[in-house]
């Protein structure tokens, strides 16, 4: 039996590769296996030989699958290891071909965005995407009971077991960096906040991500004259035409008063989308005057300043600009329609040099 346990544990540890170490497991416990046989043998001894060789048998067989299965395991690493070294890959390396990449629809309308507000003397600021509720619903004036809570279709996080604070949420809107903005500087205050949002939604108009950029001005003196002079602004130049035509509709937000949502003109004359002509009309952003309730939030005196804001769908914009008929193309990943509407990589959008090709 000593015999058998040294020839084949050293085998084993002998053994270069998985079919090797398969080899010896049927030479060695397999049903016609050396250790297999002995222990058919034991039937033809006495009981006292029995008794002293059975268990003998049993432990050798235990102590060769546990060799089996520790060497298995090992060159199964030492493989590992050696695809992980071979297939190595430097993901900070340059592209060969800079030209394989383009930038994404999303990131270009983003950019161009900014390119325009930066023009108006807009800086950008950012928040968390997952955010407090406090942040994203009360301090926009939305308690607890506001039906808008259940509108939104929010995604909400888990807490612990017996930690009965409010779950954080991820943030339905880019309104909560209006609030975020307002505490970090103070008044004035004149930012656009592009960013990822999230509602449970999915449909060829709803994903449950998708893209906003929030705008606010506060100041001494803001009227909503201003805030129709900028949309008209940003309109004319995003579209890239002279003229546009806006429609200022009354609306509801519980965070400003008035609100005001923004349809633009436009023509779906066979089939494609014209900007500026036509007998239709096309919501594009929420708007209105910052409510007082929502400047006390930020720590900002409603009695001196005033302000406006304004949130725009980045994805629909996106799709009225190009021409993409499905929102759900953009998460597609699919290289051909990355090449069909993506963008140069060294071609940023700037005002002097043009948005877009
Ligand atoms: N937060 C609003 C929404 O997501 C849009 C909005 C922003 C409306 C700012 C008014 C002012 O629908």
């Amino acid at each position: 039996m000593d015999d058998l346990r040294d020839k084949y544990i050293q085998a084993i540890a002998n053994a270069s590769d998985e079919a090797g170490l398969e080899d010896l497991r049927v030479q060695a416990v397999g049903k016609k296996g050396e250790v297999s046989l002995k222990m058919r043998e034991l039937g033809k001894m006495t009981n006292e030989e029995r008794q002293v060789a059975g268990p003998a048998l049993n432990a050798l067989k235990n102590e060769i699958n546990s060799a089996l299965a520790a060497k298995k395991e090992a060159l199964g690493d030492a493989a590992l290891d050696e695809r992980l070294r071979t297939e190595w890959l430097d993901v900070t390396l340059p592209s060969r071909n800079i030209r394989q990449g383009s930038i994404h629809p999303i990131s270009q309308v983003t950019e161009e965005v900014s390119a325009i507000f930066a023009d108006m003397g807009f800086a950008v600021a950012e928040g968390p995407q997952i955010e407090s509720d406090w942040y994203n619903f009360d301090a926009l004036n939305i308690p607890g009971h506001h039906p808008a809570r259940a509108e939104m279709d929010t995604f909400y996080t888990h807490r612990a077991e017996g930690d009965n604070r409010p779950p954080h949420v991820l943030r339905t809107h880019t309104s909560p960096v209006q609030i975020r903005t307002m505490q970090a500087q103070g008044a004035p205050i004149r930012i656009i906040a592009p960013g990822r949002v999230y509602r449970a939604d999915y449909d060829q108009t709803h994903t449950p991500m998708f893209h906003q950029v929030e705008g606010l001005a506060i100041d001494k003196d803001i009227s909503m004259a201003n805030l129709k002079w900028v949309l008209e602004e940003f309109v004319k130049a995003f579209f890239e035409v002279d003229d546009v035509e806006l429609r200022f509709r009354a609306s509801h937000f519980p965070f400003t008063e008035p609100s005001a949502e923004v349809d633009i003109r436009c023509s779906w004359e066979g089939g494609t989308l014209k900007v500026g002509e036509g007998d239709d009309w096309l919501e594009i952003l929420g708007s209105g005057m910052v409510h007082p309730k929502v400047l006390e939030a930020g720590n900002i005196d409603p009695n001196e300043y005033q302000g406006f804001a304004f949130g725009v769908g980045i994805d629909r914009i996106a799709m009225l600009k190009y021409g993409i008929p499905d929102l759900r193309a953009f998460f597609d990943s699919d290289l051909r329609w990355l090449r069909h509407f993506g963008f140069a990589a060294l071609d940023a959008p700037t005002l002097h040099g043009g948005l877009s090709r």
